[in-house]
């Protein structure tokens, strides 16, 4: 018995560390959603919840996870943060819903972004964000919803984008595009309005008769 007591204390901790810290070092995805939040300015306090030192960024407001306790939706709308987005946000691989409308987003949409190959919905509306829209967002293969309106955006609309079968919703009104519209794939079915003030935005492309991206 008294063997047993001795020993007991030096096996609990033993297995606390077996179970416990695997899972820390895997927080990769909090990791990553902490570097995002420590550039960001958050007057009213939307992500005070999001604590690094917990497992898993799982219990955190604003971050849904699946049961492997991987985080799929990110939903920052309407919060009143400004600051840049990251490369980081590349890491959540399994991410579906990235809403961050309604906010004061800068800067550039990440080219990373195009990293996370589960993404349904892209809702980067109502910001600040400039520069181009990345190429690298055709490889978004599950994307229903991309909507950019709302921004200062510049340059053509990556005809890449056409080759996305599952876009459902696009959007780029109010920005600074130009160059013309693709019209094939997904981009027979948008809209007009989808494409609203861009006062450099040509219409649909006329194939072989302008450069695509005229006026840019
Ligand atoms: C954002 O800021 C405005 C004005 O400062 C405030 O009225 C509103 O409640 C804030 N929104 C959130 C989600 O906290
Ligand atoms: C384009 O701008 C006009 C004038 O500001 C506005 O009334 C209209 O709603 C805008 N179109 C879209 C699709 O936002």
């Amino acid at each position: 018995m008294a063997f047993l007591r001795s020993k007991l204390p030096f096996l609990s901790v033993f297995f606390f560390c077996f179970y416990v810290s695997p899972s820390i070092s895997t927080n990769s995805e909090g990791n990553a959603l902490h570097a995002l939040r420590s550039r960001l300015s958050d007057p009213t306090n939307v992500l005070q919840s999001w604590d690094p030192t917990l497992v898993n960024p799982c219990t955190w407001f604003h971050v849904t996870c699946d049961d492997h306790n991987r985080v799929i939706r990110l939903d920052l709308g309407n919060s009143n943060i400004t600051g840049r987005l990251g490369p980081e946000l590349g890491q959540l691989q399994h991410l579906q819903y990235l809403e961050l409308y309604r906010n004061n987003f800068e800067g550039e949409i990440p080219e990373e972004l195009g990293n996370l190959k589960n993404l349904v919905s892209l809702d980067l509306y109502e910001n600040h964000l400039h520069g181009e829209i990345p190429k690298s967002l055709a490889k978004l293969k599950s994307l229903r919803f991309l909507r950019l309106n709302n921004n200062r955006l510049s340059g053509s609309i990556p005809r890449e984008l056409a080759s996305l079968s599952n876009l459902k919703v696009f959007d780029v009104s109010n920005n600074d595009i130009c160059g013309t519209i693709p019209i094939e794939g997904p981009f027979r079915s948008f809209p007009m309005e989808s494409f609203d003030n861009n006062s450099r935005l040509n219409g649909p492309e006329l194939q072989g008769l302008v450069p695509y991206d005229f006026g840019c």
